[in-house]
């Protein structure tokens, strides 16, 4: 069958060199899936970083803007629409300096902080412990809960959790009914310090690797609850993290270890996110294909030591980052969003999904107003960007089947380098209906795709959307707010067991066979 594909790709080469048109072939081997693409792929994260939460999503119980618990409804509905699997809170670089028990009893009381992270503002502490887990109750997601390790005490981590989960008789039980809550939460996944080898302590791999082996010991699980702990991981490629840090746990102790990458062009000059030349849009997309090779390399250091695959690879820091926005704090990291990053974000989860073996959890930074975030939020205003798209578009690959492509497609050039002009994932859910997410990343040229499935029958396209736009910096503003959405597709025909799809420039196509 590969080789027909083969075949069959050179012919239609040869025919794209005649016609000057591109044309590629995909295969899907619906017989070989093996893996499940955990949803916990699709997480967020949240921290209180400019206006993140406060003036984000957390506006108060007493705005005018409605709202449940503070957190605005309309960014409620549309997390609970894309299915929000989980919330990493409540930091990033913050959670090292954050000391919970000044986050609970009641507001006007609530020690205030200086946010020495993150622009050197006030914390009030008004978003606290409850606020947070009581949002991830209202959005049916689970709780990603990050400890502070870089200035914090085993204490202190021991008796959040205690806190957060214990039922019955305790001391930190009663304090938590004492300020309101009876039942204690469900916290499944806890991260054990972020960052450690900067803002979370400039620790070396192996101090934090002791330093981990004693405070996830005093992360108890209390009655039913079950913590899925998850050590803090390297920095992009800094294997030599991973490999002691590997090294020096076992499976019991960790059931994760994070990974935090960044999609920057140069530290020293980010470039703007809405006003870029084709070349800075190309070294984005090459720097977003490159966490291909960073899971490839991290994944063998962890095979070495976790050959069966039970700890998960946590890419819990993800997303494009650029120059803040004209006139805004440079310490608040607020940055629009646009195709481009639309299509890096799918790029990304293709990424994800087509190693869903070790890749079990990932976050992009962050939700709402910071990096490449999902809602900009002005006043009463909310806009929902291109990356919000991608996310609702991708939910049908929550917890499918990963079904195997090979994918035989031409190369998108500039100056003299190249990428895959197509990134592609699919899976079959608990349906039965087959998905597959297709990225043209050429900004100019049309690709015409065959594509087959080995292994079933399909005969029916059951639904198709795209996301694209007329430019690569086209964006939702919030006096145009809708400009940008994913939208019905029409170019896919299923004939004779073969779908054959016309995938404009710069889109992104999800279609859906059964
Ligand atoms: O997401 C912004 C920051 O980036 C996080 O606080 C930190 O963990 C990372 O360096």
């Amino acid at each position: 069958m590969k080789k027909r594909a083969t075949l069959l790709f050179l012919f239609l080469c040869l025919m794209s060199i005649a016609s000057a048109q591109n044309r590629a072939t995909v295969t899907i081997n619906a017989d070989k899936g093996q893996y499940e693409i955990s949803r916990h792929i699709y997480g967020h994260f949240s921290e209180p970083l400019g206006h993140c939460i406060y003036d984000g999503r957390f506006v108060g119980e007493n705005s005018n803007i409605p709202n449940t618990g503070g957190v605005r409804n309309d960014i409620i509905d549309a997390l609970k629409s894309i299915k929000i699997p989980n919330l990493r809170w409540p930091g990033g670089c913050f959670a090292d300096e954050y000391h919970w028990m000044d986050g609970i009893g009641p507001k006007e009381s609530r020690k205030k902080m200086v946010n020495t992270s993150w622009g050197g503002v006030v914390e009030d502490n008004s978003f606290g412990t409850h606020e947070f887990m009581n949002l991830c109750e209202v959005l049916e997601t689970e709780p990603y809960v990050c400890g502070n390790v870089g200035s914090g005490t085993v204490e202190e981590m021991a008796k959040w959790v205690e806190y957060m989960t214990m039922d019955g008789e305790s001391p930190m039980a009663k304090l938590r009914r004492e300020n309101g809550r009876d039942k204690p939460w469900k916290l499944q996944f806890f991260g054990v310090g972020n960052e450690n080898w900067g803002c979370g302590g400039s620790m070396t791999a192996q101090y934090y690797t002791d330093l981990y082996r004693r405070y996830q010991t005093f992360v108890k699980n209390y009655g039913d609850n079950r913590i899925l702990k998850i050590a803090g991981g390297p920095s992009s490629g800094d294997t030599h993290w991973m490999d002691v840090l590997m090294k020096g746990t076992d499976n019991g102790q960790r059931w994760g270890v994070s990974l935090h990458h960044y999609t920057v062009a140069d530290w020293g000059k980010k470039g703007s996110a809405t006003e870029f030349d084709e070349w800075e849009y190309f070294k984005i997309l090459h720097l977003a294909y490159y966490m291909d090779e960073l899971i490839k390399e991290h994944s063998a250091v962890m095979d070495k030591y976790d050959p069966e695959k039970k700890t998960a690879l946590a890419v819990d820091e993800w997303g494009n980052w650029y120059e803040v926005e004209p006139g805004t704090n440079p310490g608040f990291l607020y940055q629009q969003n646009t195709l481009r990053d639309a299509i890096t974000a799918a790029v990304t989860l293709n990424i994800f999904n087509n190693h869903a073996d070790r890749v079990r959890m990932a976050n992009i930074a962050q939700i709402v107003n910071v990096l490449q975030a999902l809602f900009l939020t002005e006043g009463e205003k909310m806009i929902l960007t291109p990356t919000f798209h991608i996310f609702d578009m991708y939910k049908v690959h929550h917890d499918a089947t990963l079904l195997p492509v090979d994918v035989n497609c031409m190369k998108y050039e500039l100056n003299h380098s190249q990428v895959e002009q197509l990134s592609v994932s699919s899976s079959r859910d608990k349906n039965g209906v087959i998905h597959i997410s297709i990225v043209n990343v050429d900004p100019t040229k049309t690709v015409d795709l065959s594509c087959v499935v080995n292994g079933v029958k399909v005969s029916k396209v059951v639904e198709s959307s795209v996301i694209t736009a007329s430019t690569l910096n086209t964006y939702n503003s919030f006096d145009n707010p809708g400009v940008i959405k994913k939208e019905s597709f029409k170019d896919a025909k299923l004939k004779g067991g073969e779908l054959t799809v016309t995938l404009p420039a710069k889109s992104i196509v999800t279609i859906s066979l059964r």
